[in-house]
């Protein structure tokens, strides 16, 4: 069974299609473009702009995509839903239903973030039960994953800023442009994470386990800058980056290896961009070894977003026998898993 998924959430517009052989996906096209240049100005992602990148981009990429698989249509399409803005799901979402009606192929409506975790199995095969860890620019969710045709559980989220959205933030802060958790993880790599303390947020006895907050840790960055300034000390970048980002690390790795504890799971999955960080990785790696957890982490290219991702989790919700979502189908930007 061959699935096309088509996701246009955000900045980026992906095509992607697999083989469904009856126990798990190959990638046959992975196909993207990219609006996050004429973001880069603005210094975050305009939806407007994006929508409109969507429309340029949408036809080109599904006709790249189904040449690189060397398929003239798919036996099924998937297309992302929601969470995501609104103007640019819609597009997707009007794509899917208009290829889904001229070749006459079943639609699936999905979920951006257990796409994510979909993304996963391109690389490493079928997932056992699991955690997933997502962190990228727009989201951050603790997710329990007990089967990827059956619902995901949402464990906790970020109550304000995602994890991606705070390193752009505090990267803009150090002058160090958009996007700019790459930069401020290059930075980081001459600094002392112990320099600075920087608060730990929600991990009091009394806050919620699996929720995240990022907004005081950026106003503490804010602080320390401002304050030394003032006092007309010098501000290391290095050590404000690297203490930056050892609180981020910090606190996702310990919550994601408490849900894993929790849920009674060995597998621990991680996706979306700011897994890129070479701060999280690595104390991922260190902690779930440390615990003896299977770490899962996809390639850059799986973890951010893709088409791809969105047609494996369509392959399996439609291996486990999911009906199709009629063409009326409606987005849902404020969808939840
Ligand atoms: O998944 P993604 O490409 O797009 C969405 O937000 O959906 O994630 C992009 C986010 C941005 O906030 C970017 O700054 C962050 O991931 N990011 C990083 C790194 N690489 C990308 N954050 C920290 N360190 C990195 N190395
Ligand atoms: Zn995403």
């Amino acid at each position: 069974m061959i699935v096309m998924g088509i996701e246009s959430s955000c900045d980026e517009t992906g095509v992607g299609i697999v083989d469904w052989d009856g126990e798990g996906v190959t990638l046959l096209a992975d196909e993207v473009a990219s609006s996050v240049d004429e973001h880069a100005r603005y210094g975050g992602v305009v939806p407007e702009v994006a929508s409109r990148a969507h429309l340029q981009a949408i036809v080109p990429t599904m006709t790249r995509a189904r040449e690189a698989a060397g398929i003239d249509r798919p036996d099924a399409i998937a297309v992302t839903i929601g969470p995501g803005l609104a103007g640019a799901l819609l597009v997707g979402v009007a794509a899917a239903k208009a290829y889904a009606l001229a070749w006459d192929v079943p639609l699936y409506a999905v979920n951006h973030l257990g796409g994510h975790i979909a993304a996963d199995t391109l690389e490493h095969g079928p997932m056992p039960p699991a955690v997933a860890l997502l962190v990228s620019g727009g989201h951050t969710h603790l997710l329990g994953v007990e089967n990827l045709s059956q619902p995901i559980v949402e464990m906790g989220t970020t109550v304000d800023d995602a994890a991606g959205e705070a390193f752009d933030k505090v990267a803009r802060l150090l002058d160090l442009g958009y996007p700019g958790g790459p930069a401020l993880d290059a930075i980081a790599r001459d600094g002392d994470p112990e320099a600075i303390a920087f608060p730990r947020g929600m991990t009091g006895p009394r806050d919620a386990p699996y929720d995240f907050s990022f907004s005081g840790l950026k106003t503490a960055v804010a602080r320390h800058v401002e304050k030394r300034v003032r006092a007309g000390l010098p501000v290391s970048v290095p050590n404000v980056a690297a203490s930056f980002q050892e609180a981020v690390a910090d606190v996702l790795t310990a919550k994601a290896l408490r849900a894993c504890a929790d849920r009674g799971v060995d597998t621990l999955v991680l996706g979306g961009g700011a897994t890129a960080n070479s701060r999280i990785r690595s104390l991922a790696i260190e902690r779930t070894a440390a615990a003896g957890i299977d770490l899962r982490v996809p390639k850059p290219r799986l973890c951010t977003d893709n088409g791809v991702m969105v047609a494996s989790l369509g392959a399996h919700v439609i291996a486990g026998g999911a009906p199709p979502s009629p063409l009326t189908v409606a987005t849902d930007p404020g969808m939840s898993v």
